[in-house]
């Protein structure tokens, strides 16, 4: 083909590119239309592929091939087989694969056209290389320490803000010397070489339980990267869909950390790393009320509204299609259900979501948390599936606790509170849940899966009560 017809080819595919990621972002943000976004990014990821491979300087597919072959033998047995609570890992893996690929193509860049390179593109080079230089080392940190081949415990020494600090200064002088003086390819290495450390550096001081918040802000980060590469490469799709990935991680970060409340301040500089509280004794015992599926039924039965919440345990027992049998159990006999959904139960943000829409449970029985705090006052009952920490009520008023002013579910307001877990053992952030010792709460003790697959039995049996 002409060169002539290709060109505008490429640039009409890339618009069209461009609008779909753009639109993709808007779908996903609603249950409803999530379906959807995935669509409409995945198209227009092929059509930036396509009007990427029909470029002119591409002299031989040969290399292209096999890193295709290689890259989907690697992607496809991992998006198959992970499980969706190893999401958050398996993300960090692919923002260091997509940084390292931003650094490896801003250093061939360097080593073919120093010369020639612009005082702008220089700069774009170095922001490129310092991005996805330490973009990949953190990522790859970060998939360690939830993978829990690393320590997850935040490793911290005296000194260690102004360490970081000081490398990153000194990665920013070499970066800024590159940009004046192209020429000094001896500094090049070491530039490369600080900001692979800085990306380490950074991470160490991070507890497990903020890495997903951190991943958040490595994908920003890996945007960036990208978008100063469409710089370097004058390629406006990967300008503009960089800026998307960045913004759109910055964006999550913030309301993760709202969520968690977590300050982002530290999240960005790395300096957070204060050890959770683990769960504290107290010195006193106190007990809990323990009921039966049976028992469960005959209260849910005659109760007019009923409020669930998932968590991490219903993930983990994978129960959300026996939430289903409940949900459809309990409506069939005039039961009110709603789902109350926390923005950071689980393990990613989404997770209940997804879960839920792969169990087809209508989107408009899902709610948000602010629209669901002053109905759970008035529900009958809320059933706590597997969710701890997100309705633990300490977030409201200890403020000795870690996880103080960290917006919760009011699950304690309703008239009864039924929680289905498998042990008195704390949740993510590892501290005690007093809910659990109200004179209103009733514990079901199980797998989630099990439990509710029990209290659908004995509705169904209709011998309770
Ligand atoms: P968690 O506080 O982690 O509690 C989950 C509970 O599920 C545990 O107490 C566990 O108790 C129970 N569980 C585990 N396996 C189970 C099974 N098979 N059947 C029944 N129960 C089971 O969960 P949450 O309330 O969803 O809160 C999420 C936490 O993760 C928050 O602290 C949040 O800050 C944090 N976090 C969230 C995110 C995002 S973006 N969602 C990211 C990072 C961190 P047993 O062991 O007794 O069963």
């Amino acid at each position: 083909m002409s060169a002539y017809l290709v060109e505008p080819l490429i640039q009409v595919a890339y618009i069209f590119a461009t609008a779909l990621f753009i639109l993709a972002l808007k779908w996903l943000a609603a249950p409803a239309t999530a379906r959807r976004g995935v669509l409409a990014g995945e198209v227009g990821m092929l059509l930036a592929v396509v009007g990427t491979l029909l470029h002119h300087e591409i002299v031989s597919y040969q290399w292209i091939l096999v890193g295709f072959v290689l890259g989907s033998a690697i992607g496809a047995p991992m998006a198959l087989y992970m499980p969706m609570t190893a999401v958050p890992q398996r993300t960090a893996l692919s923002h260091a694969f997509g940084a390292l690929a931003a650094a490896l193509v801003g250093t061939a860049e360097y080593y073919l056209h120093t010369p020639q390179l612009s005082r702008f593109t220089m700069v774009a080079l170095a922001l490129e290389l310092l991005l996805g230089s330490l973009t990949f080392t953190g990522s790859l940190m970060a998939f360690g320490k939830l993978q829990e081949l690393l320590p997850t415990r935040p490793v911290t020494y005296r000194g260690q803000n102004v360490v970081n600090l000081s490398l990153l200064a000194l990665a920013v002088a070499s970066g800024i010397y590159l940009v004046v003086e192209p020429g000094a390819s001896h500094l090049f290495p070491v530039f490369v070489t600080l900001g692979l450390l800085f990306g380490v550096l950074l991470i160490i001081p991070i507890g497990g339980a903020d890495m997903p918040t951190v991943i958040s802000l490595l994908n920003s980060y890996a945007g960036l990267a990208a978008s100063a590469m469409g710089f370097v490469l004058d390629n406006k799709l990967l300008i503009i869909a960089g800026a998307l990935d960045g913004a759109s991680g910055l964006i999550l970060s913030v309301i993760m950390c709202k969520a968690m409340n977590r300050s982002f301040t530290n999240v960005l500089f790395g300096a957070f790393g204060q050890v959770q509280a683990g769960a504290e004794a107290k010195g006193e015992t106190r007990t809990v009320r323990s009921a039966t599926a049976e028992e469960a039924a005959s209260i849910l039965e005659a109760a007019s509204s009923v409020i669930i919440v998932p968590g991490y345990g219903m993930a983990v027992a994978q129960a959300q299609h026996k939430v289903r049998e409940l949900y459809d159990a309990l409506t069939k006999r005039g039961v009110d259900v709603k789902f109350a959904i926390h923005p950071v139960a689980g393990r990613m943000p989404g997770h209940m979501n997804v879960l839920l829409a792969e169990a087809d449970i209508p989107y408009d029985r899902l709610l948000d948390m602010d629209a669901i705090n002053p109905e759970l006052a008035h529900a009958d009952v809320a059933l706590v599936i597997g969710a701890n920490d997100v309705t633990n009520p300490a977030a409201r008023h200890d403020r000795s606790s870690p996880i103080y002013g960290m917006p919760i579910l009011d699950v304690d307001k309703a008239r009864t509170v039924m929680v289905i877990k498998r042990s008195m053992s704390p949740g993510f952030a590892g501290i005690e849940n007093e809910l659990y010792y109200l004179d209103k709460a009733m514990m079901l003790f199980g797998d989630a899966k099990a439990v509710v697959g029990d209290i659908v039995k004995a509705l169904s049996d209709g011998g309770h009560g």
